[in-house]
């Protein structure tokens, strides 16, 4: 490690929030972005619809959703989504539950020990790596996350997906919406909540059903009882009303504005796809240090597999792969917080429950240049805390 930098680097990234949701603001943004929020108005009342419709309107043309798919603002953000659709309409059929990490197990404990279905098969993969695929039975309905936020593993495309299946495939989208290809056709039921790509509030979710997903709803009743903020049909049929700005209970008209700034500024970058490519080159400068740099590595193991919105990463360096679990997660701590000290990057430590390493948002609302800069932060935080770690032994 003759190479490593033992003091630290001149300049600090321009913007150090690199936190896997709430993610980074976009480039320039200010509270000023809010100026024009509905405050103090009822959100029932007609420009405050308004405003709401134009989220909608907006998440339909950046996301490219089929105009027969509704799109709705739920409550709970995108644990919301997720759960008020599958209170509403599992057990029709039995379910494959797809889980490679913290959140796609979350499901499987809600499925399986809070609706306690009895027809549920669970296609596991540890932290790095996607379940068998093609063991999966589009004949039942099929939950699943598309980008694993907590292990940086995302599936790289739908073609796993039949166009014919007869039950539904079910997509936690939130760390893939705006950066990843999110195929609607093979999508039935679609969930993300603004916090992460577009760098929007937390608090609301958004749930994109297509036609098979409604015809669901309004065709089958589940046993148990369903809560309002779940209920999405009135007398068997759906509340279309919902998913035209009409919401379920009360929304903050802050964060609508502030999904409208984001929203617009998708758009004055180009749209969808240059949000993509932004998180593409961003994720790639990332991958690109990983690469030439012996002491971390991908905890993705597939290139296609890794994420381009949150980058997880694990310490290789072989003396700190020696050391005991606990003591490897306290090196990974310890660089994690010599970096929020510095204000050079907050937010920065793998998820709770993944293995030790970093985890390090690449989606487009972060800039390349301070990712390009984080690096080398990144090799001096190693540094410094490998030269502490020599100087105690
Ligand atoms: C894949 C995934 N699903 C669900 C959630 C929960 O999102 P929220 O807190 O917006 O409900 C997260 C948050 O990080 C996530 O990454």
């Amino acid at each position: 490690m003759a190479d490593m930098p033992l003091t630290a680097p001149a300049v600090k990234p321009a913007n150090p929030n690199f936190s896997s949701g709430p993610c980074a603001k976009r480039p320039g943004w200010t509270v000023d972005a809010l100026a024009n929020a509905l405050v103090g108005r009822s959100h029932r009342a007609k420009p405050a619809k308004a405003r709401i419709e134009k989220a909608i309107a907006l998440t339909r043309e950046l996301l490219d959703v089929p105009a027969d798919y509704r799109i709705g603002i739920v409550p709970a953000s995108d644990t919301g989504a997720v759960e008020m659709f599958l209170w509403s309409a599992l057990g029709a059929r039995g379910v494959d539950m797809l889980a490679w990490e913290s959140f796609g197990e979350g499901w499987v404990t809600d499925v399986q020990k809070q609706l306690k279905l009895d027809d549920v098969r669970v296609l596991k993969a540890p932290y790095g790596e996607l379940p068998d695929l093609t063991q999966v039975d589009f004949n039942r309905d099929v939950v699943f996350t598309w980008n694993g936020t907590t292990s940086g593993v995302r599936v790289p495309n739908a073609d796993w997906i039949p166009a014919d299946r007869q039950g539904l495939t079910i997509c936690d989208a939130t760390s893939a919406a705006f950066a990843q290809n999110l195929d609607f056709a093979k999508l039935d039921v679609v969930t993300f909540s603004w916090q992460k790509a577009l760098g929007g509030e937390a608090a609301h979710g958004v749930l994109i059903l297509s036609p098979r997903a409604v015809e669901r709803l309004e065709t089958y009743k589940p046993a148990w009882p369903l809560p309002k903020i779940f209920r999405m049909t009135k007398g068997g049929k759906l509340m279309e009303d919902i998913f035209q700005g009409a919401t379920i209970n009360t929304v903050s008209m802050i964060c609508i504005e502030d999904a409208v700034d984001a929203m617009e500024w998708g758009k004055s970058l180009g749209g969808l796809k240059a949000m993509q490519a932004r998180a593409d080159a961003n994720a790639k400068v990332l991958h690109d240090w990983v690469a030439k740099t012996a002491w971390v590595d991908n905890l993705a193991k597939v290139a296609e597999q890794r994420s381009n919105t949150s980058v997880c990463l694990v310490i290789a360096d072989p003396e700190i792969k020696a050391l005991s679990e606990d003591a490897q997660a306290a090196f990974a701590k310890a660089i994690v917080s010599r970096l929020d000290k510095a204000g050079a990057a907050y937010d920065i430590g793998g998820y709770r429950d993944a293995p030790t390493g970093l985890r390090i948002w690449a989606g487009s609302t972060v800039e390349a240049d301070s990712l390009k800069t984080l690096t080398e932060w990144l090799d001096w935080a190693f540094a410094a805390e490998k030269a502490a770690l020599k100087a105690a032994a």
